[in-house]
């Protein structure tokens, strides 16, 4: 397992260092297969990354024709909520970016959740043709008790080996989510982390250096299960590295 640490002194460096290796990711894949698959985080972290990847230089990096977007979670509310994941990346980088609409595969938080997931989960066998998703890149970020996607922490979707989008009940935010589960999203060519603030870093130093215990930091799930893993951090979340 190897970490890559990738520490910009403020939050704003952290997401230009992220967004040239987007580029970096999007131009190998498209040069190797042809298309780039990609696996969008949620959250307020990934907002100025989005926004930058709708700026020069690096839009005019990436032949969006041939990229496919995909989330890693969704919250279960209407598409128009400020809370919905699609709807901040649609504001910030979507709506400015050349991607064909029918390459744009949302998590559908307006459905019932089991629902919604269980559409997810064949929409992501029929892409990847039954075959176990191997992601060219997958962005994702960590709340401060340690989750990541919507993999939180002592909840079933934990122990998910089966299906490859589940919903899962969050009680401590009262609300359902739908989330890929670890077995995908540990199947990625790459994983790269975003993680920034204070807040972060005592969870951040149990992902990374306490105990294995999963079902407590479900990130380890992730960090401590692959061959590579990038984390974009800023100073602040960065001293948990050392
Ligand atoms: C979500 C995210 C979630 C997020 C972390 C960090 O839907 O909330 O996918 O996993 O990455 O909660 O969120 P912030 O970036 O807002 O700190």
């Amino acid at each position: 397992m190897a970490n890559f640490f990738h520490i910009s002194d403020t939050a704003d460096a952290m997401s230009r260092a992220a967004a040239d290796f987007f580029v970096e990711r999007a131009k190998t894949a498209i040069s190797r297969n042809g298309r780039f698959t990609v696996s969008l985080s949620g959250g307020s972290t990934p907002e100025a990354l989005f926004r930058l990847l709708a700026a020069s230089p690096w839009q005019d990096g990436i032949d969006w024709q041939k990229v496919h977007i995909f989330w890693g979670d969704e919250r279960c509310v209407p598409d128009d909520s400020p809370e919905n994941n699609a709807r901040m990346a649609r504001q910030a980088l979507l709506d400015h970016v050349p991607v064909p609409e029918n390459q744009i595969c949302r998590m559908n938080g307006s459905l019932p959740p089991e629902a919604g997931a269980a559409l997810y989960d064949i929409r992501l066998r029929e892409f990847f043709d039954w075959k176990m998703p191997v992601f060219d890149l997958i962005l994702l970020g960590m709340g401060d008790d340690g989750h990541t996607a919507s993999l939180f922490p002592h909840t079933p979707v934990l122990k998910e080996k089966h299906r490859w989008a589940k919903e899962v009940y969050v009680d401590k935010l009262d609300s359902w989510r739908i989330t890929l589960t670890a077995p995908v999203i540990q199947s990625a060519a790459c994983i790269a982390f975003l993680v920034a603030g204070e807040k972060k870093v005592a969870a951040l130093k149990e992902v990374l250096h306490g105990d294995y215990r999963p079902e407590e930091f479900p990130s380890q799930l992730v960090a401590r299960n692959r061959a590579e893993v990038h984390w974009f951090l800023d100073a602040a979340a960065g001293k948990a590295v050392d």
